[in-house]
């Protein structure tokens, strides 16, 4: 039995989890979910942000699947650092797979681009660089005062995750792209060069390309067809994934999995986009990111047919709506979960 930890979180993550879950539903039958009560509400209520007995069980599941944390009431960084990022490092999730599709009736600020043209992943790390939280601030509040934000790069970490993004290109096109600063950050940028170069070693069918980041950053969006598999560090790759996002139809849509591909740990799942208090208990919020996260939680649980069904599923959705049509979260989440069983059924 698959063991499933749900964590709706707060806002319209609980309305969309909800319909992901309707999804998974008839996409792994018979799962065993577990909800919990993590967020704003819980910090609001008893301080509580993700207490370790907690985080001991939602390590005994298979996968997380995740709505949405955050609310204004909650100071910024207390739950990005204390919930979000905290169970990236326990939970040793060092590859973020953030995969960008132009679907047919998605809506792209690009011009001459159609469905079809975009189709690329980021493999972001997930566990070190600007993330860690090292450095500090000197005589605070001062005319004096002096603020470091230091960036741990690794050779085992840099080198386990570009491992896995050579592997995802082998898998799709072929083509793999590192981006990083290698100009200005020579320290980190050349232990990443370094160590992508000697990996590409090993994987003489696939074609690599280096780019810098503000160059990729423009490439994104003038020729985001050229683009494979992107790999890169973890501040760049939140970046980047925000501008793929946008030219495929918005971080609406947009999905992710926080991954520790050796299994050792549960992975997460969970739309880019955020709690969106403004429109949350309205039912009106797209599920579509969240029911799309399912289909990353599928691939990566080894149920590949099933993850072709959800992905095949949001396509004929998006493509079967009006320019500008308003959506019923509930409505979506039933079309999805009808046309999924009529493909596996
Ligand atoms: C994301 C978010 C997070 C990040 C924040 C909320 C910690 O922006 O998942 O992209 O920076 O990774
Ligand atoms: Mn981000």
């Amino acid at each position: 039995m698959t063991k499933i930890a749900v964590i709706p979180g707060d806002g319209i993550g609980q309305e969309v989890i909800a319909e992901a879950q309707k999804v998974l539903a008839l996409a792994l039958p018979g799962y065993e979910a577990t909800e919990y009560d993590l967020g704003a509400r819980r910090y609001n209520r008893n301080g509580e942000i993700l207490p370790d007995s907690v985080l001991s069980e939602l390590d005994e599941h298979d996968a997380i699947l995740l709505g949405a944390i955050g609310d204004p009431t909650v100071p910024p960084g207390v739950l990005e650092r204390g919930l979000l990022l905290k169970l990236r490092f326990e939970l040793d999730q060092y590859v973020n797979l953030r995969p960008s599709r132009l679907y047919p009736g998605a809506a792209t600020p690009l011009a001459d681009v159609k469905p079809g043209d975009i189709d690329f992943v980021v493999v972001r790390e997930g566990t070190e660089g600007l993330y860690t939280g090292a450095g500090g601030n000197l005589h605070v509040n001062s005319a004096a005062e002096v603020a470091t934000e230091e960036s741990l790069n690794t050779r085992y970490g840099t080198e386990r995750v570009i491992r896995d993004a050579f592997e995802r290109a082998r898998r799709r096109r072929g083509h793999l792209t590192l981006v990083h600063k290698t100009n200005v950050l020579i320290h980190a940028g050349g232990l990443w060069k370094r160590t992508f170069d000697d990996v590409a070693a090993e994987y003489p069918d696939v074609t690599t390309e280096y780019q810098h980041v503000d160059a990729a950053a423009m490439f994104l969006v003038n020729r985001p067809h050229t683009f494979d598999v992107i790999v890169t560090d973890n501040l760049f790759g939140d970046i980047l994934t925000d501008i793929a996002a946008a030219v495929t139809g918005g971080i609406g849509l947009a999905a992710t999995g926080s991954i520790n591909p050796d299994h050792q740990h549960p992975s997460t799942f969970e739309p880019v986009h955020g709690s969106a208090p403004d429109i949350a208990g309205q039912g009106i919020a797209d599920p579509v990111a969240a029911i799309s996260s399912t289909a990353l939680l599928l691939d990566h649980l080894g149920r590949a047919d099933a993850a072709a069904a959800v992905n095949a599923a949001v396509e004929r959705e998006l493509g079967s709506r009006e320019a500008g049509a308003s959506i019923r979260t509930s409505e979506v989440g039933d079309r999805v979960a009808a046309d999924v069983a009529g493909q596996l059924s």
